[in-house]
């Protein structure tokens, strides 16, 4: 059995998803169910023996130690935050309450747990799932973020994250707890919450909404497919060395005005607007996010040395597939643009939910 928390979000659906695809191996599967969270995710499991859904919070210590004892998990991967970094600036508090106060009480009750009832077994793992923005932002000629980069995070977002990475390190060197740790890139696929850019210009183009890009948008990210970070995160389980941290990333730098086109084009060819226009007269500039990070480059060497893990796909094939996704899953986007996807737009974006440039 392996505890996998946040398993309704993007990444951790995939994960799970994936995982039962292959291994025989059960999840348990601990969400909140946040606004983030959608049990439709995980609706092709349903009656899947192999899957076990809880409904909870990773500070709920006392639900963590009976979760712990009743299922006796070997691993716990730890995917659930609050992941969104213009939510953070509006709103940092539930940050701090999921990534920093939660990932604590996670690692307490798994400390307590691997002690007790596991005594110290060394095979135990607990897999933190953190990210590049840990690093802050680079210039153009600066080299990629490695492991061994120092940590500078400049959004409430980033900070939380990189506040909890250094409770996992402390909870291996302090109590010897067998964790380790992923830093990784953009992810982007199958079941994003259209609050990103990704899945957010798809919904637009598709709407014959604005495309809002940020500032000039010349910020560069480095892009992942969520299958490549999936099985990233496998090798790590079950290759990596406790204490250690691992960066991954897809080898795809881009600036956001690029990806943008890019899923333009796409959409140009696969569903034309009416009138024959491209997509792209609809990109609209508009106000920068503040503290807006300007560059994440990852170099994945470690890993790809270590634990022979390589990225499947290139941005070219991910992105179309993810487009062809979107396309095929227009029901899923209608009904996570709910009540509260329309709030969040109008926090966001303008009184009306309409971008403004
Ligand atoms: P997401 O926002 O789509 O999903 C987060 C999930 O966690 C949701 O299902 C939510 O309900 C759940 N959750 C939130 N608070 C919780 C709590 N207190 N207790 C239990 N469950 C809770 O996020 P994502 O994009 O899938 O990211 C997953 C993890 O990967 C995060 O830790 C994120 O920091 C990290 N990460 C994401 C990316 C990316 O590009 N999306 C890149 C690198 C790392
Ligand atoms: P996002 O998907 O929020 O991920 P992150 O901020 O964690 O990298 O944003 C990716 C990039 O796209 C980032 O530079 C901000 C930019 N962006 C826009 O230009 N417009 C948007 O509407 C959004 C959501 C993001």
């Amino acid at each position: 059995m392996i505890l996998v928390t946040g398993g309704a979000g993007f990444i951790g659906t995939n994960f799970v998803r994936d995982w039962l695809a292959i291994e025989s191996e059960p999840v348990l599967n601990l969400d909140k169910l946040t606004y983030a969270g959608n049990p439709e995710n995980l609706a092709a499991l349903r009656g899947h023996p192999g899957h076990r859904f809880v409904q909870g919070d990773i500070a709920d210590r006392a639900l963590l130690a009976r979760l712990l004892r009743e299922h006796r998990p070997r691993v716990i991967v730890n995917f659930a935050a609050e992941s969104h970094v213009d939510r953070s600036i509006h709103g940092p508090g539930e940050f701090i309450a999921t990534n920093v106060v939660g990932t604590f009480a996670l690692l307490q009750e798994a400390l307590d747990y691997w002690r007790t009832v596991l005594r110290q077994d060394p095979g135990f793992r607990f897999v933190h799932v953190s990210t590049d923005e840990v690093y802050g932002s680079l210039g153009p000629r600066d080299a990629a973020f490695s492991e061994t980069t120092p940590y500078a995070p400049n959004s409430p977002y980033s900070a939380s994250k990189a506040a909890s990475d250094h409770l996992v390190r402390a909870w291996h060197h302090t109590y010897g707890l067998p964790v380790l740790t992923t830093n990784c890139s953009n992810n982007y696929g199958p079941f994003q919450f259209p609050e990103k850019l990704i899945p957010l210009m798809i919904r637009n183009a598709l709407a014959g909404e604005a495309l809002p890009v940020y500032g000039d948008g010349r910020n560069v990210r480095d892009w992942l497919y969520v299958a490549d970070h999936c099985t990233a995160i496998r090798a790590v389980l079950a290759g990596g060395a406790p204490g250690e941290t691992y960066n991954v990333g897809g080898g795809s730098e881009m600036p956001n005005l690029d990806v943008v086109h890019t899923l333009c084009r796409i959409l140009d060819e696969l569903r034309p607007r009416d009138d024959g226009s491209s997509h792209e007269q609809q990109i609209a500039f508009v106000k920068d996010r503040p503290g807006h990070d300007r560059r994440y480059a990852i170099d994945s060497s470690k890993i790809q040395r270590e634990l022979q893990w390589r990225p499947q796909h290139s941005f070219a094939s991910g992105i179309r597939k993810t487009v062809q996704w979107y396309l095929d899953h227009q029901d899923w986007v209608q009904h996570v643009v709910s009540g509260e996807y329309r709030h969040w737009l109008e926090t966001q974006y303008g009184a009306t939910g309409e971008v403004k440039p």
